[in-house]
């Protein structure tokens, strides 16, 4: 029975949808908006009551698990997201980095962040769409407050983590609205990222964060619906990383090991790369190579290939990776936190989550897995956009899309084609008609013979 609900609704909506977007909206632009909740792990919707989460779902689709890109770590997935690259390519290859030809380093909470060049091995999609003449709004995804490449979102709100999700929501609204509207935008929220590094993710006190994210997603639905967007723009909730358990008894020091004068150190736990002083780097990796059962280190060009994490100067020439729930500092004086991402990709406990919902999505539809890489070419068939060169595959992810024809990505976009919708609304649309005619002729053949049928209360139910 519930499950013929969520149908019932799912179907309602799509002909809500149809009634909004026929004839006059028809040749608009798709409007697209990308969530970042940071750290959402994927299972994280199945401990609490979410129900705006699962409103999504029933709405639309959900991925129950996003195999994102190594390494696990904020910068790099997020940048991921908005260009379907690798690190390796993309060239944000951690948080923490040092590029050896500019003799620079980069950290998330510093001011380099501003410095274009570090992104610019790659293109965001929010300059794509620009490009192609479209508009762009950012609230505080990284990258979204630097020139790259000279541009800007068309509207966007530099870093500031004081500023309310409510807000940066509100500002969204604003951009998506009016004659002057964007197409495309992205949200970024600190949480439960913060918090799950800070409580550990296994804490009975994260099931409040996590029912929190989900009243903002509600507050985001209830915005949406005022604002008259909710049916028409396509929203995908998703994460850069998952989050797992840390423990005081499972830390490893480096300082055990090797000297900390044989190298400098760069990025933090799990993964962390290694740059040998000059000439040291044999000596380094074989103090280190049996040194812990643990840790792994690997010579750059000893990587393993599925984590496409090599082709980049940015990538030291060793990097060290810790097991699962391991903490690798160069003492107990280190930072510790009680959990942590970053670790191999492969992991559940590293994986986001995905929900999407919007003219674009099917309805009630779940599918096992996707890469996060296949995110990206998913939008540009979405915004009508050719993508630029990329790792994702449009063809692994073209079921969450209600138009399973081949997709047309063209610049200058052309009119969309029919959507579900539009599908679901004609045939709808058809059975209402004969649905009404049936039961009209029916009623006044029956008025001459015999009294009302029940059954026809019963019929007529749904359609009202
Ligand atoms: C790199 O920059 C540091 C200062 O940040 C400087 O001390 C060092 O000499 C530079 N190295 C090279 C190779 O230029
Ligand atoms: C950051 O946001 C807070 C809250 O909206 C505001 O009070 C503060 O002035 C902002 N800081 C900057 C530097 O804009
Ligand atoms: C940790 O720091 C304290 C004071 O800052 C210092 O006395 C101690 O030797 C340090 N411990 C290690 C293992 O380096
Ligand atoms: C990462 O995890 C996958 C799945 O467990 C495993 O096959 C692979 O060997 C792991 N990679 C490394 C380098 O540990
Ligand atoms: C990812 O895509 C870029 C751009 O097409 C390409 O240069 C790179 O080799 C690809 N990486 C992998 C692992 O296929
Ligand atoms: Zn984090």
């Amino acid at each position: 029975m519930p499950d013929l609900l969520v149908i019932k609704s799912c179907f309602l909506s799509c002909l809500l949808v149809l009634l909004q977007t026929s004839s006059s909206q028809q040749d608009e632009q798709s409007q697209l908006l990308l969530v970042s909740f940071d750290g959402f792990r994927w299972d994280y919707v199945n401990r609490v009551p979410t129900p705006n989460f699962r409103a999504l779902m029933d709405e639309g689709v959900q991925v129950e698990q996003v195999e994102n890109t190594y390494i696990t770590k904020t910068y790099p997935n997020h940048y991921t997201l908005v260009t379907g690259l690798h690190a390796e390519t993309h060239g944000i290859v951690a948080n923490e980095m040092y590029d050896p030809i500019h003799n620079l380093t980069f950290s998330m909470e510093g001011s380099e962040v501003y410095d274009a060049w570090w992104w610019e091995e790659a293109v965001p999609l929010w300059v794509t769409n620009q490009k192609a003449g479209r508009k762009s709004g950012a609230a505080m995804w990284p990258g979204s407050d630097v020139a790259i490449g000279g541009t800007y979102p068309t509207h966007y709100l530099s870093y500031n983590a004081s500023m309310t999700f409510e807000t940066r929501v509100e500002k969204l609204i604003d951009w998506f609205s009016g004659p002057e509207a964007i197409n495309f935008g992205v949200l970024y929220w600190e949480e439960p990222d913060e918090s799950g590094h800070n409580l550990g993710p296994e804490s009975p006190l994260m099931d409040v964060v996590i029912a929190d994210i989900d009243e903002k997603l509600g507050f985001l639905r209830g915005k949406l619906r005022t604002a008259g967007l909710y049916d028409k723009v396509n929203l995908i909730v998703t994460s850069d990383h998952g989050m797992t358990q840390l423990s005081h008894d499972k830390i490893i020091e480096l300082d055990t090991y090797v000297s900390r004068d044989l190298y400098t150190w760069i990025d933090k736990s799990p993964v962390v790369g290694i740059l040998p002083k000059e000439g040291k780097l044999e000596e380094v990796y074989n103090s280190l190579k049996n040194a812990n059962p643990n840790m792994v280190v690997y010579k750059k060009e000893e990587i393993p290939d599925h984590y496409h994490y090599r082709h980049n100067v940015r990538i030291m020439p060793l990097i060290i990776e810790v097991k699962e729930g391991w903490t690798i500092m160069q003492n107990r004086n280190g930072s510790f936190m009680l959990g942590n991402h970053g670790y191999n990709n492969s992991l559940p406990s590293m994986h986001p989550l995905f929900v999407a919902r919007g003219p674009a999505f099917r309805c009630d539809y779940t599918k096992a897995s996707m890469r996060s890489v296949d995110l990206y070419p998913l939008m540009c068939s979405i915004l009508g956009l050719k993508p630029l060169p990329n790792n994702g595959s449009l063809s692994s992810v073209q079921d969450l899309l209600v138009e399973t024809s081949t997709p047309k990505p063209v610049v200058p976009p052309v009119p969309r084609e029919p959507s579900c919708a539009w599908a679901v609304g004609s045939v709808l649309g058809a059975a209402l008609v004969i649905g009404f005619l049936f039961i009209f002729v029916q009623q006044v053949t029956q008025r001459q013979h015999l009294p009302l049928h029940l059954s026809n209360s019963e019929i007529t139910q749904p359609l009202l």
